[in-house]
């Protein structure tokens, strides 16, 4: 019953070349979260595999558009974080729910457990999400988030990055990864950004400058694809905190 979509052949395996490893013992998390015994496969059951998800009747039009979610604009760089999921083959994954969630552009996430001496912005959730289209595209319009501090090690900041989440169409189909942008003076120190075991594959995480994605006066633009499995496949994580 498992759905033959790239989605389905990834999340049943435990990790791949271009992950990075679940215990990394510079990222002070993992030593504790990381399995100590070998992954058991719980084969999914047909619940899981028929329930609802999301679709196009759950999202909002300002769900992709971070920057219209409030009363008012939120302060920060506009910017336009687009790009195209891809299988492994290079088809285009249509339909998919792409998530994101982010810090605001003081680098401080709305969120409870963020005591970062940074303010928060009321006009500003850092929450989105839309479908990739029959391109496999997806599109949002958002703020450039702030680096943070993270308390892993002394002086520890994380470079500025955008969380994002992939679902298939069950929810055992979710994968989980990060963009970050060109540039970022703080990627030599970032133990996640390191963790992952090629530098050029890390590099796959880096979003691309595109002027043509730019809209005069109004916002820089960012690109950021997302190919599933294969020798080109983006890097995937454990959902974190961090
Ligand atoms: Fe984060």
């Amino acid at each position: 019953m498992q759905p033959e979509t790239a989605f389905a052949r990834i999340s049943e395996t435990a990790l791949t070349a271009t992950d990075p490893p679940n215990d990394y013992p510079d990222y002070v998390g993992t030593r504790l979260r990381a399995p100590k015994d070998p992954l058991v496969l719980l084969p999914a059951s047909l619940s899981e595999l028929t329930g609802p998800v999301y679709g196009n009747d759950a999202l909002r039009e300002t769900d992709a558009d971070l920057t219209r979610q409030h009363a008012g604009d939120p302060l920060g760089e506009r910017i336009i974080v687009t790009g195209r999921v891809l299988g492994s083959d290079g088809r285009p994954l249509r339909g998919q729910l792409v998530e994101i969630w982010q810090a605001n552009a003081a680098g401080r996430y709305h969120h409870s457990v963020d005591t970062h001496d940074a303010p928060l912005d009321p006009n500003f959730t850092g929450g989105g999400r839309c479908l990739t289209d029959d391109d496999g595209t997806y599109r949002f319009v958002t703020v450039l988030p702030g680096a943070y501090p993270w308390q892993n090690h002394p002086n520890a900041w994380r470079p500025k990055h955008i969380h994002f989440s992939l679902f298939g169409r069950a929810f055992p189909e979710r994968l989980v990864t990060q963009m970050y942008f060109p540039g970022d003076p703080l990627f030599p120190f970032d133990p996640i950004f390191n963790s992952i075991p090629d530098e050029r594959v890390g590099d796959r995480l880096v979003s691309t400058f595109e002027l043509g994605l730019t809209q005069p006066e109004w916002a820089l633009g960012f690109r950021f694809d997302i190919v599933l499995g294969g020798r080109e496949a983006t890097p995937t994580e454990e959902p974190h905190d961090d």
